[in-house]
């Protein structure tokens, strides 16, 4: 495919990518083997600022050691990611400051209540106890459970508890979001949920990335999208993009989009 979105120029901090979007988040050439086994095989993107990117593929194809890495949690076998122009590997602190990461497991502290999960974590983060205070209100209100605050998180559903562990990562106020498969396990009003936090956030500036084996996920949620299968990216572009060369592709009828295209590129659906 013709790659009219990948730039991957080591230098400068924030750049014009050769189709005019800042970039935010440059992704280069990340490796990562565990002994033998080579997981993640030299995948480079790049983020504009205030997209929402999502990372597409199947269980294994490497979508969460991708974001370990590119989130700091765990080195590179070789490679790097950029972040409004500090290196992951080398100024991790420089990046931490403006990086939210969501995990794919959910990590709460289960016999506290919600602002107290808020509050401690945002110490954490080094934010003032007022500001933590105000800070957790509004983000419970944004997640649309403030009203079931002072309930100890154990009895939450799991939908409930993953819009925690998506406000936890917003205490804050990271620029740049990385969500891991949120909506794994979810229950549909949850999911509806995160769906319109995600959408509230990119109206407000924050940039995100977003990995799901749900291709209708991210027809519906992304602007950019990279599908991976087995830790190499192979299609990367918008979704009219990404769906034009379906269209090239095709040579029978046309049943459905990003879920078609992955067949045609690997002969498997994204949950085999
Ligand atoms: N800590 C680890 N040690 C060994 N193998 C791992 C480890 N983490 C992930 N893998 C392997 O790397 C591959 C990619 O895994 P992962 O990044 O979790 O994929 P995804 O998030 O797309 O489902 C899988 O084959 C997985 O078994
Ligand atoms: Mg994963």
């Amino acid at each position: 495919m013709q790659d009219s979105i990948r730039d991957t120029s080591k230098t400068g901090p924030i750049h014009l990518s050769r189709d005019g979007r800042t970039v935010e988040v440059n992704v280069q050439y990340l490796v990562k083997t565990f002994g033998k086994h080579e997981a993640v095989k030299g995948v480079s993107f790049t983020i504009g600022k205030g997209e929402i990117f999502g990372l597409l593929g199947p269980n294994g194809a490497g979508k969460s050691t991708t974001i370990n890495m590119m989130c700091g949690y765990l080195q590179p076998t070789s490679g790097d990611t950029i972040i409004n122009g500090f290196s992951v590997t080398k100024e991790p602190m420089k990046v931490k400051r403006n990086i939210g990461v969501v995990p794919q497991e959910i990590a709460l502290y289960k016999d506290l209540n919600s602002m107290e999960n808020l509050e401690f974590f945002g110490e954490i983060y080094g934010v003032s106890a007022k500001e933590r205070k105000e800070r957790a209100e509004e983000i419970l209100h944004f997640v649309g459970l403030y009203e079931r605050r002072k309930e100890p998180v154990e009895n939450f559903s799991g939908g409930m508890q993953r819009r925690i562990n998506m406000a936890i990562a917003m205490i804050h106020r990271p620029a740049f979001l990385m969500m891991d498969e949120p909506t794994v396990g979810v229950d549909p009003q949850s999911r509806e949920n995160i769906f319109d936090t995600i959408e509230k956030l990119r109206d407000q500036g924050i940039t995100i990335l977003y990995t799901t084996h749900y291709m209708e996920e991210a027809e519906r949620l992304c602007n950019h999208i990279a599908i991976m299968d087995e830790g190499c990216i192979i299609a990367l572009g918008t979704l009219e993009q990404l769906l034009a060369m379906r269209d090239q592709n095709r040579e029978v009828q046309r049943p459905h989009g990003l879920q078609e295209l992955f067949i045609q590129l690997t002969g498997k659906t994204l949950r085999d």
